[in-house]
């Protein structure tokens, strides 16, 4: 299976995203990573469906957005309009997450789930047959930064056997803490997809630069 890297722009210069987003692209990124958080959630506020909109036309790679935002059914449908091509929402932030999934499905949107670092895996097991992508939490949502949480390891395992044992068809993404290190043990678990911010935008804000931090992440 191909190593994909999703870098998130949490940690890109915002006052130049276009830009950050064309050179990691270039540099090999496979998908962006998009961080929605809503100041509830997570305790930290960041952007929303117009920077995503504004965003879509510029960028050759699929839009991976991460809503860490309460009660995401109100904003399923802006974030699909606005070009979304992978809407992931916390098994956490909503009572309705079978409605959600079938909604994001709906408008033609591949769904994911994802869980925080204390959130058994067992709570989104039953959703596991409705998603094309499951995203595993490595540290506490709402900064990046963090330091890799090593016991979330076996939740990548879990799912790489579920999926094995029961036809299942989502790809596995793990998200926080990720760099040159803590990257091969999420590929030996079973990711199929990193996300990294700090680790990808370290350094010069250069292509070689990022090709680098991207190649040193395989
Ligand atoms: C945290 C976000 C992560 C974060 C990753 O709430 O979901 O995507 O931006 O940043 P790093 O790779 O620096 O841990
Ligand atoms: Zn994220």
């Amino acid at each position: 299976m191909k190593k994909m890297i999703a870098p998130s722009i949490l940690s890109a210069d915002f006052a130049k995203l276009g830009e950050e987003i064309q050179m990691v692209t270039t540099a090999g990124a496979d998908f962006i990573h998009v961080d929605v958080m809503d100041g509830h959630f997570v305790p930290n506020l960041t952007i929303g469906m117009s920077v995503v909109k504004s965003i879509n036309p510029i960028s050759k790679i699929p839009l991976d957005v991460h809503l860490m935002i309460e009660k995401p059914e109100k904003y399923i449908r802006e974030f699909i309009t606005a070009g979304s091509d992978y809407l992931t929402l916390h098994v956490e932030s909503t009572t309705q997450m079978e409605e959600n999934l079938k909604l994001i499905h709906e408008l033609g949107c591949k769904a994911g789930i994802t869980l925080r670092p204390k959130t058994d895996i067992n709570e989104i097991k039953k959703y596991l047959h409705l998603v094309d992508l499951v995203l595993v939490m490595t540290v506490e949502p709402g900064f990046g930064g963090q330091s890799f949480m090593h016991d979330q390891i076996e939740k990548i395992k879990y799912l790489k056997n579920w999926r094995e044992q029961n036809n299942g068809n989502y790809l596995i993404e793990v998200d926080g803490g990720v760099d040159s290190v803590t990257s091969k043990l999420c590929w030996d678990a079973g990711a199929d997809i990193l996300v990294a911010g700090s680790a990808v935008f370290k350094g010069e804000k250069t292509i070689e630069n990022y090709r680098k931090n991207i190649e040193g992440l395989k």
